[in-house]
């Protein structure tokens, strides 16, 4: 029996929890033990909520940690401050996802409930896949970038470290996302955007330099 925490007591940290629930009902050996974030989330979850970074990183046995952040700047800088090597990054795979093929997924990634992934798809470490994002052949999607809710990537697009992906956005076959870009919620983007910048609109147009 693995024991698993999320960290994160937010909403997307209830929705990982849900992913956990399910996997536990299906079988999956895990024991859940609640929540660490480090804001005090003790009089809302009780002893649900097991404490701060500070805590985890004094946990004195072996866990796993789903990482329930949904900005992917943030959740690098988190996994950086969390040091203590009885922790363990899981990944989360809803088992409403849908896998058309084999796919690498890295540790500390999430897959949420009607994620569509076809074939040949690289998926890096803490990587967040949200509700019914679709991913086509090719993608590859690097360290720590994050596709919300129903947004689509074509064939052979690359997301680079920490690129995000808006709600309801779609990047078309081979463009490219740089590190720390965003892609605003419903764009389309049509080019390559490059590092730092952010773009919004159909088609997508660069908003900050
Ligand atoms: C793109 C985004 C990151 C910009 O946020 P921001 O830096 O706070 O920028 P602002 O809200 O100041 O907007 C800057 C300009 O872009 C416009 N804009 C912002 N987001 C836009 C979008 N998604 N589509 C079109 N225009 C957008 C604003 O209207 C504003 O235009 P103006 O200067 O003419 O008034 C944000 O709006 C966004 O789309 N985030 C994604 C949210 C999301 O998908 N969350 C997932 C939750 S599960």
């Amino acid at each position: 029996m693995t024991e698993i925490a999320v960290y994160g007591a937010g909403g997307f940290g209830r929705e990982v929890n849900l992913i956990v629930q399910q996997l536990i009902k299906k079988g999956y050996p895990y024991h859940f033990l609640g929540f660490f974030d480090d804001e005090d989330k003790s009089s809302e979850l009780g002893k649900l909520y097991l404490g701060d970074t500070e805590k985890l990183n004094n946990w004195n046995r072996p866990i796993s940690v789903a990482l329930a952040i949904g900005n992917g700047k943030i959740r690098k800088k988190v996994v950086e401050r969390i040091t203590n090597p009885r922790v363990e990054f899981s990944k989360v795979i809803s088992p409403y996802a849908i896998f058309n093929d084999i796919i690498s997924i890295g540790k500390g990634s999430i897959i949420c409930a009607g994620a569509n992934l076809t074939t040949n798809i690289n998926v890096g470490e803490f990587v967040v896949v949200n509700l019914n994002a679709t991913i086509g052949h090719d993608c590859q999607l690097g360290n720590f970038s994050s596709v919300m809710p129903g947004a689509n990537l074509a064939g052979e697009v690359k997301l680079n470290e920490c690129a995000f992906v808006g709600s309801g956005a779609n990047i078309l076959n081979g463009v490219e996302m740089g590190k720390n870009t965003t892609l605003g919620a419903g764009g389309v983007l049509t080019k390559n955007l490059d590092a730092e910048k952010t773009a919004v609109g159909v088609p997508a147009k660069i908003v900050q330099k």
